[in-house]
């Protein structure tokens, strides 16, 4: 019998994503297994999400590191040392070095709070908000050295309205967040979604630049 996919989930915050993971793999909607989560930050919400559904974690707080590279190789040990198969950036708000990213290609996988292309980087309510956007939501993809970047695996819209602050619209993306990460985790962890000539390919088909089922 295969055995469930091993997951590392990287966090520097809350954690709703994490959440959202850990029950979905609880609910059998996602047939893997959480083995660590890795802070980048000693108070985030997220390690106690993980100590309360009895995952191990791991804090490496990135003010301890001297360079970009030796954070990036104490991550590497503790992502090997727990023999994660797929690693799920859930909120992990550090720039990761070309080493690292190539390492990992093809299991490492981010969510992004934009319709990529659009508003790579920080602050993308702000920005949807000033530039009058009409819609706004958010991108899963396949994490490459190009900083949100790689190929795009689903996006989600959200309406966006005439009043509405970026923590209202913080929200309305967020729960879309919850159900579309977990979806493209399940389909990672069935052997049914890859990253192939830097393309998401899913069910041997390749996905459009705007991912699946952009609608
Ligand atoms: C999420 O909205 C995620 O899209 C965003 O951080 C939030 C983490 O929330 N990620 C980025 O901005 C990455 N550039 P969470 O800790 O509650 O899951």
């Amino acid at each position: 019998m295969i055995q469930p996919t091993k997951i590392c989930v990287l966090i520097s915050g809350n954690g709703s994503n994490l959440q959202a993971i850990i029950d979905a793999v609880a609910a059998g909607r996602i047939y893997g297994k959480v083995v660590n989560v890795i802070s980048s930050k000693p108070d985030a919400y997220g390690l106690e999400r993980a100590k309360t559904a009895g995952i191990d974690a791991t804090v490496l707080d990135h003010r301890q590191y001297e360079s970009r590279e030796a954070y990036d190789a104490a991550l590497s040990e503790a992502i090997d040392a727990c023999g994660a198969e797929c690693i799920i950036l859930a909120g992990f708000m550090r720039i990761l070095t070309p080493d690292f990213v190539t390492r990992y290609t093809g299991k490492l996988l981010n969510i992004h709070p934009s319709l990529l292309p659009k508003y790579k980087g920080l602050n993308t309510h702000n920005r949807a908000l000033e530039n009058k956007d009409t819609e706004h939501g958010v991108s899963v993809h396949f994490v490459t050295p190009e900083l949100d970047g790689g190929p795009v695996i689903i996006q989600s819209k959200v309406p966006v309205f005439e009043n509405d602050s970026a923590s209202d619209l913080a929200e309305r993306v967020r729960e879309q967040e919850l159900s579309i990460y977990p979806l493209v985790i399940k389909w990672f962890c069935e052997g049914r979604l890859s990253m192939q000539n830097n393309k998401a390919v899913l069910d041997h088909e390749t996905i459009p630049s705007t991912g699946y089922a952009n609608d």
